[in-house]
């Protein structure tokens, strides 16, 4: 048991140790010396009891006639006084000492848990599209949580634990000069006690830990279903269905929470008549060895002020002890995903090389393209090649299911080829220049994602609303078919759409997202089934302003409507393979 704590020590060791070196170092001697601060704040109040029961037997001691020389000559009634400010003091002196240490404690988790999210967060930001693809947003949402519950449930009350450790090792090595029985007594009856308690409860509350983070993502995923797609939901009659299955999760989850503190407390309450009786024992032993009740008194404050001390350091030593266990699946989680990203970005060559330029003149060429998805044996593409001479318009036509789409992400950057590759004037797509690629071209989706945000905000997306250029947030609205729509709203561009642009029309959406992708002006549109929602008025609105931009950039448009596609300088048809 002993052991498996020390390994969780050494794992969130492993972990901290890129936050900083110092930092932990300080925290841990600080909770060290916090530990001696309290020691000291305990016996100090040793002194006054002595002196109040027996003041001459203390100044003729060897350590009473030792310290009263270095004092000047004082009578019982000051020493008395003095001794008691000393211990006032040496009490105010603990307590401040366990203020700013567990302040300092606290401070450096959160500082931990915000570097973690930083981590974790810009891991995300660098993960290709297919990590997505295969990953449910719950889970990831979920990852992120586990970093709130590993410092809330494992790092915080780790500090706890290492001070109280540091304290009841203190207190008991104390209490073993005084009266070494006593000192083996209690560590036998208390340590045993909660030995017993704790070797018990452990592996229950792992594997209510374990449960807890299975049923919250559960939870959440079946909360996201229900509330995302509520219109769906609604028009099925499926409320209760969904809303049903997570809250069952949540009551499950309500079941497993409630067994926690019932854990980590239920032993306080047996611990406390045992060490009440183990005083009184001890009182009766003292007394039955004819020891002046001036010897006892001093001992019983000292041993009282040490239990008064040992015991609720023990009780939280053990809850603390209890929650970490429950909570110890969160370390595995993120050992996983934090050490999988420190290696990964020491194998990250030079961040400045994902920055390379890269000139569109004269054509895009694809090579002999094959790309299939990791899930789907066959490919969906297979030697696929193509060039697409620059400012020329590119219409992609075939069955749903085609890999129309997929040839497009592929175009994006967002998937990588198994073989065969994308050339920009001879010039390889990579990572090094992806971004540089992907600034010159404007895609319109089939499902146009729109911020709870403004208009505005929407068609320059990613901008904060006072750096959107009015101009050409005009001029792509306008060239969308929308700018009238948009000047005809009370509030224009500053209108909020509402989440997933609730308040908008298909159309609307629609348009929102070509204003999107023209607003900055890009060299190459793609447009992948971008008016396939629209009816046919607005669909040949769109697809009028659309050709009069044709000539002028580089085009790329799917459409299941050959319509659609009849101003195309060439039609290429996917047959699936
Ligand atoms: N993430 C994915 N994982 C596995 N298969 C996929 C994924 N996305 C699409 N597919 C499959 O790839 C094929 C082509 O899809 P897609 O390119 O979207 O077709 P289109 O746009 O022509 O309708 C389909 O058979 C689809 O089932
Ligand atoms: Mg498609």
């Amino acid at each position: 048991m002993l052991s498996s704590f020390f390994r969780l020590l050494t794992r969130c060791y492993q972990l901290a140790l890129p936050y900083g070196r110092l930092r932990l170092f300080s925290v841990l001697a600080l909770i060290l010396f916090n530990g001696l601060l309290q020691l000291i704040g305990v016996t100090s109040i040793f002194p006054f009891f002595a002196l109040a029961a027996d003041p001459d037997r203390i100044r003729n001691s060897n350590y009473g006639s030792l310290f009263l020389k270095a004092l000047p000559p004082i009578d019982n009634n000051h020493l008395l006084a003095v001794t008691g400010v000393f211990a006032i003091v040496m009490l105010i002196a603990a307590s401040i000492g366990s203020m700013a240490s567990e302040s300092i404690r606290i401070r450096y988790a959160f500082g931990f848990s915000q570097w973690l999210k930083v981590r974790l967060l810009s891991y995300y930001a660098t993960r290709p599209y297919g990590y997505f693809l295969a990953r449910n947003s719950a889970e990831l949402t979920q990852k992120v949580n586990d970093i709130e519950r590993f410092i809330m449930g494992v790092l915080l009350p780790m500090g706890e634990i290492l001070t109280r450790i540091v304290l009841v090792l203190f207190l008991i090595g104390t209490v073993f000069l005084v009266q070494p029985y006593v000192a083996i007594g209690a560590s036998v009856l208390f340590g045993g006690f909660y030995l017993v308690a704790f070797t018990i409860l452990r592996p229950k509350a792992r594997v209510i830990g374990e449960k807890l983070q299975h049923h919250y993502v559960q939870f959440y995923k079946n909360l996201d279903q229900f509330l995302n797609g509520i219109k769906t939901v609604m028009v099925h009659g499926r409320s209760q269905h969904f809303m049903g299955k997570a809250l069952e999760h949540s009551s499950v989850i309500g079941n497993y929470q409630s067994l926690i503190p019932i854990y980590s407390n239920g032993p306080r309450y047996l611990i406390e008549p045992i060490a009440f009786g183990g005083l009184v024992a001890i009182v009766v032993i003292m007394a039955l060895q004819g020891r002046p009740f001036s010897d006892i008194l001093p001992n019983l404050a000292v041993m009282g002020a040490a239990s008064m001390r040992l015991l609720p350091a023990l009780q939280l030593l053990f809850s603390q002890l209890v929650q970490v266990a429950s909570n110890s699946y969160t370390l595995g989680q993120l050992e996983q995903e934090i050490l999988t990203i420190e290696r990964e970005t020491e194998n990250i060559a030079d961040q400045s090389e994902k920055n390379q330029e890269l000139r569109f003149e004269n054509e895009i060429k694809l090579e002999n393209i094959t790309f299939r998805y990791p899930s789907d044996a066959p490919p969906i593409l297979k030697n696929f090649s193509i060039t697409i001479p620059k400012n020329q318009s590119i219409g992609i036509a075939g069955p749903s299911g085609s890999g129309k789409s997929t040839l497009v992400d592929l175009l994006l950057g967002l998937h990588q080829a198994e073989s065969g590759y994308i050339l920009v004037d001879g010039v390889e797509l990579t990572h090094k220049n992806l971004s540089a690629w992907r600034r010159m071209i404007g895609y319109v989706p089939q499902d146009i994602y729109l911020l709870d945000e403004t208009i505005a905000e929407n068609i320059a997306f990613g901008i904060e609303r006072d750096a959107v250029d009015s101009l050409a947030l005009r001029a792509a609205a306008d060239a969308a078919q929308i700018l009238d729509f948009i000047e005809g709203l009370p509030r224009g561009f500053d209108t909020m759409v509402g989440e997933r642009g609730v308040r908008l029309s298909g159309g609307q959406r629609q348009r929102i997202g070509l204003a999107r992708a023209l607003y900055h002006k890009p060299e190459i549109l793609i447009l992948d089934e971008a008016t396939s929602a629209l009816d046919n008025t607005t669909e040949a609105a769109v697809m009028q302003t659309i050709h009069q931009l044709q000539g002028s950039m580089t085009m790329i448009t799917i459409a299941h409507r050959l319509s659609t596609l009849e101003r195309c300088n060439r039609i290429i048809q996917l047959d699936g393979i």
